[in-house]
């Protein structure tokens, strides 16, 4: 009997990847996706610990599809399955399930290849059914791997979890746990079989992705630089990005895949959090800005054309106004062709929760609207300079109307171009003729034959 999934996402990459290999794991079970919760008799929550208002989200949504299944059960229209998976599920287990009694599974991000067996230890006994350990077998090893249905064309592979950095502000080494890096050979081989469904631009994904450390053949271990350089021998594939990194493990093999791989992509997501040397020590980054900068200039003298995005919190305990100058000087400094800025988020059970000083909320939200609004003066900056050139682009899903579609520049900027007989999954170049606020407009480049005829 064909039963019916649905899988709400939040978070970062890592968990849509997770989310996609759920659905495959519970595929030969007799489950097939679909659009909403209402339609589903299994409905999976992929949560994201990181802020506050992230984890409670996942209570407000427990509460909406408890009324749910209720309604449902009450018509005898069918009833619901809900399980909590992701890094809420890791962070909270147990008391998880004090707080939402009525959830069924709880599983944790190392764990989720059991869910087949948890659905059926579930059905036979009453009670959530809770696993958040860390198996000692990989769940890499279990899942399904000769899948049949087709890839996105920019698709995600995850090569690393975990994180063992200790950010003061951060959940992440508690959800993820410590630094683990697949083999070489299975990511490259996973990477075949994406490219054999129809990927055409692949994304390393690891909390920490460039702390990659991989075993290889002959005993020996590549980083994620050597990495990169095995990634593009695979035919077809055009792209190769990888996220997210930290500036302390930017090193010399890596910066050389930049300058050496056309494949590899030159847009970085390298996050900073702060440009205050005091508030970098007390958030623990193991950086200076100055050495933050140092590593930016290495990257774009291997490859001039790369461009950064970045990641950055205001409001960490502590800070004064001299600090989130400093912070405004580095972007002026850097210049970011995109940005994600937070409100620092106090997290139960890390170090700078209990940290005096925090910074009053007032004082957060308007430091974080000045800074969005540097940011998002750079970004339209970069985007406007994009009109007149001409850019490839990978087309990745259809446009609003027929013969309309919507690709990516190497900067992931989204275009909007009549496309004429190319399809999805093609790459092609485009004359840049407008820019909007969070796209691009395109012209095909003609052809040679074309200009002359
Ligand atoms: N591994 C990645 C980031 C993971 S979290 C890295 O090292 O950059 C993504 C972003 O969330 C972080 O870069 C940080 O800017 C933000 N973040 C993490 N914890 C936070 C907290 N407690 N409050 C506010 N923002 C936070
Ligand atoms: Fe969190 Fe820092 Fe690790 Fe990134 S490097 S996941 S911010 S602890
Ligand atoms: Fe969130 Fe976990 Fe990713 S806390 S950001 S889903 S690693």
């Amino acid at each position: 009997m064909t039963k019916k999934l649905f899988i709400k996402t939040y978070g970062c990459q890592m968990n849509v990847y997770d989310s996609t290999r759920m659905a495959e794991s519970l595929a030969p079970h007799g489950y097939t996706p679909v659009d909403s919760a209402d339609q589903a008799d299994l409905v999976v929550l992929n949560t994201c610990h990181i802020r506050e208002k992230a984890a409670e989200k996942v209570y407000s949504e427990l509460g909406r599809l408890r009324l749910m299944r209720e309604e449902k059960r009450a018509a005898g229209t069918g009833d619901v399955t809900l399980a909590v998976a992701g890094c809420v599920a890791q962070a909270e287990g147990e008391e998880l399930l004090a707080r939402a009694p009525f959830v069924d599974i709880v599983v944790g991000p190392q764990a989720y290849h059991r869910l087949p067996e948890m659905l059926t230890r579930r059905a036979r006994e009453a009670g959530g059914v809770i696993d958040t350990d860390f198996p000692l077998e990989s769940k890499f090893d279990l899942l399904p791997q000769e899948i049949e249905a087709p890839a996105p064309v920019s698709a995600f592979l995850t090569v690393q979890e975990g994180c063992d950095k200790f950010c003061t502000f951060c959940v992440v080494p508690y959800t993820r746990g410590a630094e683990v890096s697949r083999p070489v050979a299975d990511v490259v081989a996973e990477a075949r079989r994406l490219v054999r469904r129809g990927a055409r631009e692949i994304t390393l994904l690891g909390q920490n992705v460039n702390a990659y450390r991989g075993e290889a053949d002959g005993g020996r271990s590549f980083g994620l630089g050597r990495l990169i350089r095995e990634m593009a021998e695979i035919p077809d594939l055009l792209r190769i990005r990888y996220t997210t990194s930290h500036p302390r493990d930017v090193d010399d093999e890596l910066i050389r895949a930049h300058r050496d791989v056309p494949a590899c992509m030159p847009f970085l997501h390298l996050p900073v959090q702060s440009g205050s040397d005091g508030l970098l020590q007390a958030m623990n980054r193991k950086h200076t800005a100055e050495q933050y900068r140092r590593v930016v200039d290495r990257l774009r003298d291997a490859r001039p054309d790369l461009a950064l995005s970045s990641d950055f919190i205001v409001g960490f305990p502590g800070e004064t106004d001299e600090d989130f100058q400093a912070t405004l000087r580095l972007i002026e400094e850097v210049r970011f062709a995109q940005a994600f800025s937070f409100m620092y988020s106090r997290r139960p059970g890390t170090p700078a929760s209990t940290m005096r000083k925090q910074v009053a909320p007032k004082a957060k939200a308007e430091r974080l609207a000045e800074l969005q609004a540097l940011l998002n003066r750079q970004a339209d900056d970069f985007n406007r300079a994009q009109v007149g050139r001409d850019v490839p682009v990978l087309f990745e899903r259809p446009g609003r109307h027929p013969g309309q579609l919507i690709g990516r520049t190497p900067y992931l900027q989204p275009v909007h171009v009549e496309a004429g007989d190319l399809a999805i999954g093609d790459d092609t170049i485009v004359t840049i003729t407008a820019h909007h606020a969070h796209s691009l407009a395109g012209r095909l480049v003609r052809k040679q034959e074309e200009v002359l005829a």
